[in-house]
């Protein structure tokens, strides 16, 4: 008997369940003696055991589905060697779960976080394959994770949306695209939205910069600008703080979010009606678009040869289209962030996308 488990684990994003069916599929054509054991909300379930013993069934008809079958949580990596409220290690009881239930391997769907946690467990002695999962596209090691695209496609179509409204009534928009400490949500949507300006997270920006080129597009008589900012983008200014220092002053100005304070300093250094956008979560929701059905089918697939093959311990991950294991080492605590000097950004400053950096 070969026996499965089964968590998603951090914020959810388009293609878990593709890529769960992937695993499960791949594991089905090759033994017919399959326990899949479903462990509800990421860790949690683990933690807690809480699972549901899963069908062949079950993961049919769910490859266009978004979500996730199992549900989610996040339980952050610095807390997992903090007992919880009733004293229970997490660790150990997540061990004593996975021996209790005789497991042979986790799948284990999810980001960074999720990495470092699946990595310790790894090191605890579990045997552990992962799938790279979220819409940030920051998971070290892989070229590309399932959910990018999809979110890529959703925060398009909202500057899509908002380029028509924009040139109707000549305004300036500042559209906040996720991404947490990275920016390539916002590098790709804003490129596949015509974006006058983009701003991340990885090239800090100047105001001045930023004014002028909305200064610079209104005498040539284009008097609306777009504007997609990663919700982690900073001002070359703020890059210079300290940890503590930017906290405290952020602390300070209480702005919802980054929209706004663009929004407030675009206001007073142009002439010109500012609004912002804000596409949040839907980014993450709804059906997986068809790029990320076919990468996550494809990692899932690999998943299934990995446990067959009894080799543990790795992500499967995309490396020049091809898919291969990287350890999970290698990949747990790193992030892959946007290189301000890549091809991508050299092009797009090269057609007149301004960073706001120069
Ligand atoms: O990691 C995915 C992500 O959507 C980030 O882009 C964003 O910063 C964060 O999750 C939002 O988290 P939550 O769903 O907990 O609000």
């Amino acid at each position: 008997m070969l026996r499965i488990g089964m968590l998603t684990s951090g914020g959810d994003c388009q293609a878990l369940n593709a890529a769960m069916r992937g695993v499960v599929k791949g594991l089905f054509q090759a033994r017919k003696d399959l326990e899949i054991y479903g462990f509800e909300e990421g860790y949690k379930g683990l933690i807690y055991s809480n699972f549901r013993m899963l069908k062949a069934e079950d993961f049919s008809g769910i490859l266009t589905v978004g979500g996730t079958i199992l549900g989610t949580s996040r339980q952050p990596f610095k807390l997992m060697r903090v007992p919880d409220e009733n004293g229970l290690d997490k660790v150990e009881a997540m061990k004593h779960t996975y021996h209790k239930l005789s497991l042979d391997c986790l799948v284990i769907l999810g980001g960074n976080g999720t990495h470092k946690t699946a990595n310790l467990l790894r090191e605890e002695g579990l045997n552990v394959v992962t799938l790279p999962k979220t819409i940030d596209n920051d998971l070290w090691g892989t070229d590309m994770t399932f959910g990018f695209h999809s979110a890529v496609e959703v925060a398009t179509d909202t500057i899509d949306r908002i380029h028509t409204t924009a040139t109707s009534h000549n305004r300036v928009f500042i559209i906040e695209i996720m991404g947490h400490k990275v920016g390539w949500v916002t590098l790709y949507a804003g490129i596949a939205g015509g974006a006058d300006i983009i701003l991340l997270p990885e090239i800090p920006y100047d105001m001045d910069v930023i004014a002028e080129a909305i200064d610079k597009r209104a005498k040539a008589g284009k008097k609306f600008t777009i504007i997609a900012v990663a919700e982690g983008a900073i001002s070359k200014e703020d890059a210079k703080l300290s940890k503590k220092e930017l906290k405290d002053k952020q602390a300070k100005k209480k702005y919802p979010s980054v929209a706004y304070e663009m929004a407030e300093k675009v206001q007073k250094r142009t002439q010109q009606e500012v609004r912002i956008a804000i596409p949040g979560h839907t980014q993450r929701g709804g059906s997986p678009c068809p790029f990320d059905r076919v990468l996550s089918t494809r990692l899932g697939a690999e998943a299934a040869r990995a446990i067959l093959d009894e080799d543990y311990g790795c992500m499967m991950s995309v490396k020049n289209d091809k898919i291969v294991r990287v350890p999970l080492s290698e990949v747990a605590g790193k992030l892959k962030y946007v290189d301000p000097k890549s091809e991508i950004v050299r092009q797009a400053k090269i057609t007149g996308i301004s960073f706001g950096d120069e």
